[in-house]
């Protein structure tokens, strides 16, 4: 059977993607950021996942105002990132894993996740940048992968409430299916960060550590928070925290924590990172 090996929850922002196109990973600015994932680096060795899925946010690129689905998973052989408009390098396409994928959907389905199931879907940052963090030096990646798309867009959104459901849901639907791979779940987006409006780079750090802190143990006091709090605390688009609940959904009660790292500011947003493991 599939086994999941842990979760990384991390950061997703642009402008990375440019420090890895220019190198920068021991520039002042980026060494606290990408230094955190060194240990990340050791412990993939040690785990030697054979699957990705990752959890994460279309920001326009795949999905956009006009058609968007609150959870949307990747069916597809292949997944290309593309050109957002950030100017920054897009990533070798990532392959996919379309028996695990139906397997997940079937799964989802039936516990009464009504899923939009993707033949075809262009990965962005929120998918591709994370990849790269975890699975340094382009020379290809090791795993494959399964994309799951969260709205964390277009109001209404999935409740935190909602997206732990999920999360127990994915982990149930990973372990029941008869292959034995070794899965990593990633959850990508967040912590606090607001990029526009009169909030424009609102950073909560104290909330952040409270969430770093209440994930590891008690993942259900997170899911107390309607989204228009999360918005409140976190930014509006801190409510990427949305997805770092999914992936911690897919874990047992009781966890052990393998490394956290959190830095501030990188661009706008506050920079986390968690890798959790489950204690069984
Ligand atoms: C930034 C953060 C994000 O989560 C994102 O999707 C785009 C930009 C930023 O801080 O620049
Ligand atoms: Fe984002």
């Amino acid at each position: 059977m599939a086994k999941i090996v842990g979760t990384v929850t991390t950061s997703h922002i642009p402008a990375i993607g440019r420090a890895i196109a220019k190198n920068l990973q021991t520039d002042p600015y980026w060494k606290p950021f990408f230094g955190g994932f060194e240990a990340v680096h050791g412990w993939l060795a040690k785990v030697k996942p054979d699957v990705a899925v990752v959890i994460y946010n279309d920001h326009g690129l795949n999905f956009f105002l006009d058609k968007m689905p609150t959870f949307a998973v990747g069916a597809a052989r292949e997944y290309v990132n593309a050109d957002e408009g950030w100017g920054i390098p897009s990533l070798t396409p990532f392959r996919g894993d379309p028996d695990l994928s139906w397997h997940i959907i079937e799964s989802l389905i039936d516990a009464e996740f009504d899923i939009t199931s993707c033949q075809e879907m262009f990965v962005d940052h929120g998918f591709a940048l994370p990849m790269a963090l975890l699975w340094p030096g382009g020379a290809g990646w090791p795993v494959t992968t399964v994309p799951i798309s969260v709205n964390t867009v277009q109001h209404p959104l999935p409740s935190p409430k909602r997206c732990y459901k999920l999360g127990r849901a994915l982990g149930q639907a990973i372990g029941s299916y008869d292959e034995d791979l070794r899965v990593v779940v990633i959850g990508t987006g967040g912590l606090s960060h607001q990029l526009d409006g009169t909030r424009a780079g609102f950073i909560n750090k104290p909330f952040d550590l409270m969430c770093m802190d209440k994930i590891v143990a008690e993942p259900e006091a997170l899911t107390r928070y309607t989204i228009p709090e999360l918005v409140e605390q976190a930014g509006a688009q801190g409510v990427e925290l949305v997805n770092w609940i999914i992936a911690r959904g897919v874990l047992d009660d009781r966890v052990e924590k393998v490394h956290s790292n959190y830095h501030i500011p990188i661009s706008n947003t506050a920079a986390g990172l968690l890798v959790l493991e489950s204690r069984a």
